[in-house]
């Protein structure tokens, strides 16, 4: 019998590292992702996201998650797409991490995204997130670059990409809540500047995925 992974081989990744598993977003992940954005993300009073979607009515905000991964899902194809995990702590969703790419072959280059609920901010998860999740792009993928941003006050965040040996790449204006301007501090991070955790990821299901994401070499 068919599984959904003989269907859908992105569902069949699997990173590894070492207090968290990663995993492509399924339709089961998504109540626990939601239950741990609801729990909180970060401080009302301030928009860390360039699409503010956490100020919607907490309804709303969960459904709109839900239509982001269905959208995510659907859009990837070779070449090009946005990939999300589910961040699981002992088996619990405890936040998202993204890495996509255009034109991948060409580019060479992939940008990322995160967020965990506020209980377990500021405990080295969101550095281990990110080193896994470039480890996977770098070793894995073949990325050559990866790019990110934060807004300037983002501390939590810059420091994430500071510590794993990304540099400023010039400073963006952004709006993100309505009639609001934020200052995006860009950063790069190019492969032989990574500094690279003393551990390394395991990974199952890349093997099965790879022509779901990558070009198949000339
Ligand atoms: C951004 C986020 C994912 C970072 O994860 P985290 O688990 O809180 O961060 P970590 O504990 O892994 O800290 C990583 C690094 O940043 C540093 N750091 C963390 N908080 C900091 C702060 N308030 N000020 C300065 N440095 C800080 C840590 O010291 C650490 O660096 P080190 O390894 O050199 O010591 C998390 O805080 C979060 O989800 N925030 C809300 C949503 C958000 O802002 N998402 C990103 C949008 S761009």
């Amino acid at each position: 019998m068919l599984s959904i992974t003989d269907i859908w081989p992105l569902f069949g990744i699997k990173v590894t590292s070492p207090n968290l598993v990663m995993r492509i977003v399924r339709d089961e992940d998504i109540p626990g992702i939601a239950e741990a954005a609801l729990a909180g993300i970060h401080d009302p009073a301030t928009m860390p996201f360039s699409v503010p979607w956490t100020d919607e009515p907490r309804e709303q905000m969960i459904k709109n998650m839900a239509k982001h991964q269905w959208k995510l899902r659907t859009t990837v194809r070779p070449d090009h797409w946005t990939l999300n995990f589910v961040i699981l702590l002992d088996g619990v969703p405890i936040g998202t991490q993204s890495i996509g790419a255009k034109l991948f072959s060409l580019t060479k280059s992939v940008s990322s995204g995160s967020w965990l609920t506020a209980n377990h901010q500021g405990k080295g998860y969101g550095k281990e997130m990110r080193a896994a999740i470039l480890l996977f792009a770098f070793d894995y993928l073949g990325a050559e670059v990866a790019e990110s941003g934060a807004a300037a006050w983002n501390e939590p965040s810059l420091g994430v990409s500071r510590s794993l040996g990304y540099r400023a790449n010039g400073l963006k204006r952004v709006v993100g809540r309505p009639g609001q301007l934020t200052h995006m501090q860009e950063l790069r991070l190019a492969a032989e500047d990574f500094a690279r955790p003393t551990w390394n990821i395991a990974v199952e299901g890349f093997e099965a995925a790879r022509n779901e994401v990558l070009l198949p070499a000339p």
